[in-house]
């Protein structure tokens, strides 16, 4: 049986010939399919080709009927030849249509005087860009920046950082335990031991990146970032702790700026101090943001415990130190004004392209 011309005989090129070799005939379709696809100027244009490829009346459907019907030495390759082209046809015929649909012409009716479309530039995060402004502020002042895993033993997240076992930060409530001795890191505090583990004092570094807490509402995610801080030498007192974090407040956000240091308690300093900054959201006044407190606590700090220094083999009657650690969210959240802290994890681009 000879297989009928199916484009009403308009081109041989599209018309099915049993007389030649039947893979020949299957590569001529394909070109003139591709072709057809190439010139298509509108969205019609393109469902009419298709239609008439892969219709169901379609040329590729009596390819594939007349390759049933050839010897069976023949078929085998002639039909994987078929299924081959129909599927690329398929793959042109889509993306014809999204050519069109995107608003450029047919192929070859390019034209090149148009002017180029503008792809949008992504900018930084907005936490990114506050992270890389706390490094600029803290390497001008001589610290080094490093970085710890954020998958922590329980020694570096806890133990070495005097932390017993019957501490409340501990408590499931609070850490993503992996294991019984692995965890989430609650706290960049856990660079602290791990630098001073392989280095002699003096020790001046920073150490930025995610920290993790069973916790979230308006100001608390359970993934945010953090920026340690610690320095050890000899002599060094509180007041360099006040003088270095009132520098960095006052470069960070400008020399108005007020600063607080708040009596508090870590396990791993004494004494130790929360730094807040007035609220830049109410100015003080009392808001949902700062708790109707009119502060916002941006980093807890104090002189590095003399048991956390022991720990890692340090003469404690030579030297001392101070740490701190910030939140990066809190900081981005007052310089920006921005009042809800999901919002940087939420991706919407409205919210993103503003910074
Ligand atoms: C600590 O994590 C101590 N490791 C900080 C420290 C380092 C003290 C070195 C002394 C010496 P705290 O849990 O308060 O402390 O967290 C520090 C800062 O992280 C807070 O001031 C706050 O800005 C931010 N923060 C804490 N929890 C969250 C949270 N769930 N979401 C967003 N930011 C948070
Ligand atoms: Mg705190």
């Amino acid at each position: 049986m000879r297989p009928r011309p199916c484009d009403g005989g308009r081109s041989s090129a599209t018309t099915f010939e049993k007389e030649t070799t039947v893979e020949q005939n299957i590569d001529q379709l394909r070109a003139s399919a591709l072709q057809e696809l190439e010139t298509a100027a509108t969205p019609e244009a393109v469902q009419e080709v298709n239609t008439k490829y892969l219709g169901r009346k379609g040329v590729m459907t009596q390819v594939l009927r007349a390759v049933s019907q050839l010897p069976a030495d023949e078929r085998p390759a002639a039909g994987r030849r078929a299924n081959e082209i129909k599927q690329e046809i398929a793959a042109a015929v889509q993306a014809a249509a999204e050519r069109l649909a995107a608003g450029a012409g047919p192929v070859e009716g390019i034209d090149v005087s148009l002017p180029g479309r503008k792809s949008a530039p992504g900018p930084l995060h907005p936490l990114t860009q506050i992270t890389q402004r706390i490094c600029d502020i803290f390497s001008r002042m001589g610290y080094e920046v490093v970085e710890g895993p954020e998958v922590e033993s329980d020694y570096y997240n806890f133990e070495a950082l005097n932390i017993p076992k019957d501490h409340p930060a501990r408590d499931m409530q609070d850490t993503f335990y992996v294991s019984e001795d692995i965890v989430l890191r609650t706290h960049t505090s856990p660079t602290q031991p791990r630098v001073m583990e392989k280095r002699q004092p003096p020790v001046r570094i920073i150490a930025p990146g995610k920290v993790y807490r069973c916790d979230s509402d308006i100001t608390h995610t359970p993934m945010f970032h953090q920026v340690e801080g610690l320095l050890v030498d000899e002599g060094v007192s509180f007041s360099h702790l006040k003088g270095t974090l009132t520098a960095f407040v006052h470069q960070m956000f400008d020399s108005e700026t007020r600063v607080r240091f708040r009596p508090s308690f870590f396990p791993f300093t004494e004494p130790s101090a929360e730094v807040d900054i007035l609220c830049v959201i109410c100015r003080g006044q009392g808001c949902r943001v700062c708790k109707q407190t009119g502060w916002l606590e941006i980093l807890g700090s104090g002189m590095v415990h003399p048991a956390v220094l022991e720990n890692v083999g340090y003469d404690t009657s030579r030297y001392t130190g101070f740490a701190f650690g910030m939140g990066v969210e809190r900081i981005t959240m007052l310089k920006y004004g921005v009042d809800d802290i999901r919002k940087y994890f939420e991706n919407d681009l409205r919210f993103l392209r503003q910074f």
